[in-house]
């Protein structure tokens, strides 16, 4: 209970000074313990005075003066008490520990709250808010590296306007000699019209309409860090030589050995798990440990595997370069370890390498991109690539009907007879659709890599959403004839078209349209807020949506042209980035610019009349919503090294049915024997739906060190040219990140504006009791990452990096605040994600680590504001009205509220939730109660944020629960 902590900790502190103190007590006439709590309110109250005459902090002018997510005492005090205090000497980010961030023993009592909005627990959510904010704007200007070439000018600037506040880049038109060179313009200014702007493309070009080529198939990905961190290995930098030694290198420390030492899932009856392979039919006896996650189920798992589809590959239909590499561990380790020193790769694409070129500005010399650079060869945009297609081989993969060119084809399969099945199944690739040979019988889609159970869960979901929406579209069509759709034609933006003058593809692209926003919706706030279990992420998140006013859309309007209209136009650097960022999350980025007054956007607030003017005809409007902050989008390296997140794959999947007892483990179904082909056989013999109830009943796998799947550690490949065809994904994971020069993990923290750790014993969760098997446990992993990447005697005079300083101002050098001489842990030597993997200490409800968090709040924030179709053009003339609604309410008709006021919110029926119940209706009485379809289905919600497995009523005899 940390609320008792934080009381008991709080006895010891003096008397209340201030007069304020005695007032308040008065006021509340308390029983002895409730004196207590009100000196330990009072007590942060007077913190809270300090703070505020300290005033608010400025951002950083300099990289190595940056807020480390760290604040003052008071500031502290203020917001958590003493409790959050005592964390303050942690590496970890101080927000966690605030009033009311926690489950329930994080909230002040009742009779404190009274206080209102200045009670502890909204000072402990504002502060952590704010926090959050800080780090978001810092980011933005700290952390955009782009690679194709407009580092320059975000460096020095152009004809007067600063870097950051650039919007338009001469790397971004298209080339001579690509198909819609003239169509944009060609040599002259390039603005892309007609057709190119009214629906997603197939390559990605004219999202932003003056930067056509911007997040489009082929463009290179970006980096968050500077530069020179990039490729420790290589050697060109001084800071890296001193920080790493001659201890790097693509297979030092060895990638398998790291694996089978710090990754692998421990089993307590090896043969039941059979490596990953279950038993025979697979029986329900069979058994792989892995540690879990309460909160968070198989189905997350997917859909995030699912989401990494649309947004970047480095590979290319399914494979990387001709040249193949040895990958194997030393024989030496055979024995003890059980590794392969056979294993062999294909080697990573490169797409530039050799010397960059440089600029100087202001007397510092600058590379212009990293010293080698890859392709991301999809899409960046959030728009279902991976469903609708990214380049036009992808294309010949997507099957549209022909009954109904408007939807996708789906097809009714035997035997399959529940009441969503006749919405029907995705067919197979045929036999003259172009594919890689590994791909063969799976169903028919656009990026059919890695498929696997999962994969074609939500391939054939969103393909039967796409059918109901059109079905829907054209049930208004039978109905209104000739109303008005709201989709609109630039080439004659003045023509009204009605419901029946829309063509087929029209309406399938306006689908497409729908269906990303949709998922971009669910990921945002459903998928994200289950990730990151608490409330300010609760808030933070649908603020990224919708604004931090909810239901009031007046405010959040006005907001968002206050946003779009001055910041986001202004050539001055601070408007242009950091006001920017903060109004965006007052008005939401969702739609941002999508509502263009007539009149002063304040006095818009108070008028019922005000009239949008918003216009098709004019670019500004169009493109208006957008903020690309003076580098162009693209998802940078650092961005796939934190998705890289095989942990949460279990081995064996817990099978079960909606007919008969859904408590009830039927089979234990490995996920390999779901894997390629084997995936759709699995779907068409079992349903849509009972994978659905599967995958949502069952935990996944914590992001956590000896996570991983086993099945992954031995995955057979045919493409593979080795003795062993196999390959370890785990160990992979890491030799792709060193051959994309991803900093290692300290570094990395350092670049992203995070504390660095100093030894490996920081790992360790400092909430966590001493002399607790928790604690032992970790301090069994500390001792483990120390032997596998070792320690080494340090040198003081070797300075290592220029991110950060020591704890003291001085420069970082390599005894990391150790006596000159002394013995040191390689902290600086740790693979990223093994270092995140590691990380202990999360805020509550976290399943992904601090590390990992940090690139997300950049990134995944930039991918909604820099894209027009989820800002200025979320616009009926694009996704139609019944568009619009659609993804506003979640489905046709009204918006519906949920039962009750989960964690004390009111709030709509999921998004998912929604979609799940339409697309296999026969799910209504599993999802009843069912708030996110990313918390595990039958578990009991209990109290705020609890994060408890206990069976809700109705499950308590589901076998999950007998296995904690
Ligand atoms: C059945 C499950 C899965 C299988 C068989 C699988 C397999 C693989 C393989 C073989 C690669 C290596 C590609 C290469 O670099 O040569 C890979 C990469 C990757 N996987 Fe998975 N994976 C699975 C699930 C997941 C999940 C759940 C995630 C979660 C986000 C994920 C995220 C990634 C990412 C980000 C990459 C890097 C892709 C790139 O470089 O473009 N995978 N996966």
């Amino acid at each position: 209970m940390r609320y008792i902590e934080r009381d008991s900790n709080l006895k010891t502190i003096g008397a209340p000074k201030s007069v304020l103190a005695f007032g308040v007590l008065l006021l509340f006439g308390c029983s002895p313990s409730e004196k207590t709590e009100v000196r330990v309110e009072l007590e942060s109250l007077h913190a809270c005075q300090i703070l505020l005459e300290a005033g608010m902090r400025s951002i950083a002018t300099t990289r190595d003066t940056r807020f480390l997510g760290k604040v003052a005492e008071a500031t502290t005090k203020c917001r958590g008490g003493d409790y959050a205090a005592k964390f303050r000497a942690t590496p970890w980010t101080d927000w966690e520990n605030y009033w009311a961030a926690g489950d329930l023993s994080s909230k002040a009592p009742d009779f404190v709250r009274q206080a209102g909005l200045a009670g502890p627990n909204e000072r402990g959510l504002d502060g952590a808010l704010l926090d959050l904010e800080y780090e978001r704007i810092e980011l933005i200007k700290f952390n955009l590296f782009d690679n194709n070439k407009t580092y320059e000018a975000y460096v020095s600037g152009r004809k007067g306007v600063g870097g950051s506040a650039l919007k338009v880049w001469p790397e971004m038109r298209l080339p001579e000699g690509h198909p819609e060179y003239v169509n944009v313009g060609g040599a002259g200014e390039q603005l892309c019209r007609g057709e190119l702007v009214r629906h997603r493309t197939l390559t990605g070009i004219c999202n932003d309409i003056r930067n056509p080529l911007m997040g489009s198939t082929g463009q290179l990905f970006a980096r968050n860090v500077e530069f020179s961190a990039t490729f420790p290995d290589l050697g060109g930098n001084e800071l890296a030589k001193n920080r790493h030694g001659d201890r790097l290198g693509l297979l030092k420390p060895d990638p398998q050995v790291i694996s089978r030492t710090l990754l692998t899932r421990a089993q307590s009856d090896p043969g039941k798990c059979n490596d990953g392979y279950g038993l025979k039919d697979y029986s329900a006896d069979a058994n792989c440990d892995y540690k879990k996650a309460p909160f968070f189920n198989v189905l997350a798992a997917f859909w995030i595997q699912f989401m990494t589809h649309d947004w970047f590959t480095h590979l290319e239909e399914g494979h990387n370069a001709d040249e193949f590499m040895a990958v194997g561990c030393s024989e030496a380790d055979v024995k003890v370890l059980g590794c392969r020193p056979a294993d062999r790769i294909d080697k990573a694409y490169v797409a530039e390498s050799g010397k960059p070129a440089t600029f100087t500005h202001a007397g510092v010399e600058h590379a212009t991109r990293a010293p080698r650079t890859f392709r991301n060869n999809t899409t960046a945009w959030w728009d279902a690539s991976q469903i609708y297609g990214y380049d036009e081989r992808s294309l010949k993969r997507v099957k549209r009907d022909p009954s109904d060119p408007a939807k996708l084809l789906l097809i009714q399969v035997v035997g399959r007879s529940s009441k969503g099945d006749v919405l029907g199944y995705l067919p197979l690739l045929a036999p003259a659709d172009p594919i890689n040979p590994d791909w063969k019988g799976q169903e028919a889609t656009a990026f059919p890599d890695n498929w696997s159970i999962g994969m074609s869960f939500y391939t054939n979901l969103f393909a039967r959403e796409h059918n109901l929406f059109v079905q829907e579209f054209r049930r208004v069509t039978a109905l209104t004839p000739d109303a008005d759709c709201g989709m609109r034609n630039p080439a004659a933006p003045e023509r009204v078209i009605r419901y029946k003058d829309v063509t087929a593809d029209e309406l399938f692209e306006a689908a497409r349209l729908v269906i990303s926003a949709e998922i971009a919706k669910i990921h945002t706030i459903e998928w994200t807020t289950q990730l990151l279990y608490n409330e300010p992420l609760y808030r933070g998140m649908n603020s990224n949506w919708s604004g931090l006013f909810g239901a009031d859309k007046g405010v959040s309007t006005v907001l968002g042209q206050i946003v779009s209209r001055s910041f986001g136009k202004s050539n001055d650097v601070k408007n242009a980035t950091q006001w920017y960022s903060v109004f965006a999350s007052g008005a939401g980025i969702f739609g941002l610019g999508s509502k263009v007054y007539a009149e002063d956007p304040i006095f818009a607030a108070f008028d019922p009349n005000k009239k949008d003017v918003w216009s098709l005809s004019n670019p500004d409007h169009v493109n208006g919503g957008v903020n690309h902050f003076g580098s162009p989008f693209n998802f940078p390296e650092e961005f796939v090294t934190v998705y890289r997140l095989h942990a949460l794959v279990p081995d064996l999947i817990e099978y079960r049915e909606l007919d008969g007892d859904p408590n009830r483990i039927r089979n234990k179904i490995p996920v390999v024997e779901t894997f390629r082909g084997k995936a759709t056989d699995a779907m068409r013999m079992r349903g849509l739906s009972n994978w659905a109830l599967s995958m949502g009943r069952q935990r996944l796998g914590a992001l956590a060190l000896q996570n991983h799947p086993r099945f992954l550690q031995n995955l057979k490949m045919d493409r593979l040219k080795s003795e062993t065809q196999q390959i370890d994904v785990a160990a992979l994971d890491l030799i792709r990140d060193r051959e994309r020069g991803v900093p290692r993990y300290n570094e990395f923290r350092r670049q992203y504006g995070l504390r660095q750790i100093t030894r490996f014993d920081d790992l360790i969760d400092q909430h966590v009791p001493v002399g607790s098997d928790e604690r032992k446990q970790q301090e069994a992993l500390v001792k483990s990452l120390r032997e596998t990447y070792g320690q080494h005697t340090c040198d003081a005079s070797k300075i290592i990096t220029d991110a950060q300083r020591s704890a003291d101002g001085s420069p970082t050098n390599d005894c990391l605040g150790l006596k000159d001489g002394s013995t040191v842990d390689n902290v600086e030597d740790v693979d990223t994600i093994v270092g995140y993997l590691a990380e202990s200490t999360r805020p509550h409800g976290f399943a992904i680590s601090e590390t990992q968090f940090v690139v997300f709040i950049l990134n995944a924030s930039r991918r909604l504001f820099s894209d027009r179709f989820l800002t200025s053009s979320f616009r009926p003339e694009f996704y139609t009205q019944l568009g619009v609604d659609w993804v506003d309410h979640n489905g046709p008709g009204p918006e519906m509220t949920e039962k009750g006021k989960p964690n004390g919110h009111e709030q709509p029926v999921s998004p998912l939730k929604r979609l799940l119940l339409r697309t296999m209706p026969e799910l209504a009485g599993e999802l009843q109660d069912v708030v996110n379809v990313f918390d595990p289905w039958a578990r009991d919600r209990g109290d705020y944020y609890s994060l408890a497995w206990k069976p809700r009523h109705g499950a308590e005899s589901d076998d999950a629960f007998k296995n904690p």
